[in-house]
């Protein structure tokens, strides 16, 4: 795999890191590449646009996830190091992950079944420990799949908002949320769960074994419309090379009602297994 598009980073210094490349911006902030020159280690700091936090308790809510966050570690789990708020802004300190991301991933590799069942195995080990730890990702999508060169997959951006409701504003979910991966029961406000990440995961698994959304709609309220009511293709239809068995899975996982999806990854993880060893 090769790296994602460079860009050139718009300062020298961020905090006590030392800033050599953007590695990407999103809708919550731009990530640097930064190396701690007493340790030489480096790591991606995400630092926030001025207007992500919500409230002073949103602030509040995210320091102390990291600060959780910060005594655990998974294989699959971006580590987050510190949250760092200041003068220069506020920040989140993370691992370095030094392959591209899974938007990149489905755009540019070929297709491998084989290849694509092994990341999703390993999305399903790492969220499977989010949950365990009693967190909810709430933004699980594939710009937040993250992997190694060796092909490892990681997964980031779990420590962003916990718990609770989604924030609404005329109509439409916070920003910080992507329209595409949010499950029906947040659109009629109910709480996150563990189930509405399962949902996003299944959305992220029809991008990866479709190459495209399940919605290709172009307003945010046909995008709502389309996750409350209507049943997208069938992903074996879209991709013929998606085994139905697979395409099922996926369908239950993007099921409207929360109950109908499975129980928790280690079932959909169980569930992929078998479809894993039918094809070999
Ligand atoms: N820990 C990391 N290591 C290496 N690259 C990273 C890391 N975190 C993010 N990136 C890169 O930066 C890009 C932008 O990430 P960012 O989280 O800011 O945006 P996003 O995921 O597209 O949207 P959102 O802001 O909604 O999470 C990612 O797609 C990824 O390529
Ligand atoms: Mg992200």
């Amino acid at each position: 795999m090769t790296q994602q598009e460079v860009f050139s980073p718009d300062r020298t210094h961020l905090y006590r890191f030392k800033v050599d490349r953007i590695l990407g911006r999103g809708g919550s902030g731009t990530v640097y590449r930064g190396l701690d020159p007493e340790t030489g280690q480096v790591y991606a700091v995400k630092l926030f646009h001025a207007n992500f936090f919500r409230n002073r308790m949103h602030h509040r809510e995210i320091a102390k996830t990291v600060a959780r966050f910060a005594k655990f570690s998974h294989l699959n789990v971006v580590r987050v190091y510190e949250f760092i708020s200041g003068e220069e802004g506020d920040c989140i300190v993370q691992e370095y992950v030094d392959g591209p991301d899974m938007k990149w991933y489905v755009a540019n590799r070929p297709w491998n079944l084989g290849e694509r069942l092994v990341i999703v195995a390993q999305i399903c080990n790492g969220l499977q420990y989010i949950h365990d730890q009693g967190t909810i990702h709430h933004d699980l999508k594939p710009s937040n799949i993250l992997f190694t060169r060796k092909g490892v997959a990681k997964i980031a951006d779990y420590c962003l908002c916990r718990g609770g409701f989604l924030v609404f504003w005329e109509g439409g979910v916070h920003e910080q949320i992507t329209p595409m991966f949010v499950a029906p029961e947040l659109i009629q406000k109910e709480k996150a769960t563990h189930k509405s990440d399962l949902y996003a995961l299944g959305v992220t698994m029809y991008v990866l074994f479709t190459g495209r959304v399940p919605f290709e709609v172009d307003t945010l309220q046909k995008v709502y419309f389309c996750h409350l009511r209507v049943i997208p293709d069938h992903p074996s239809k879209v991709n013929p090379a998606c085994p139905h068995a697979l395409g099922d899975i996926i369908m239950k996982l993007m099921d409207k009602n929360p109950e109908n999806r499975f129980e928790s990854c280690d079932q959909l993880r169980i569930g992929l297994a078998d479809i894993g060893r039918s094809r070999i």
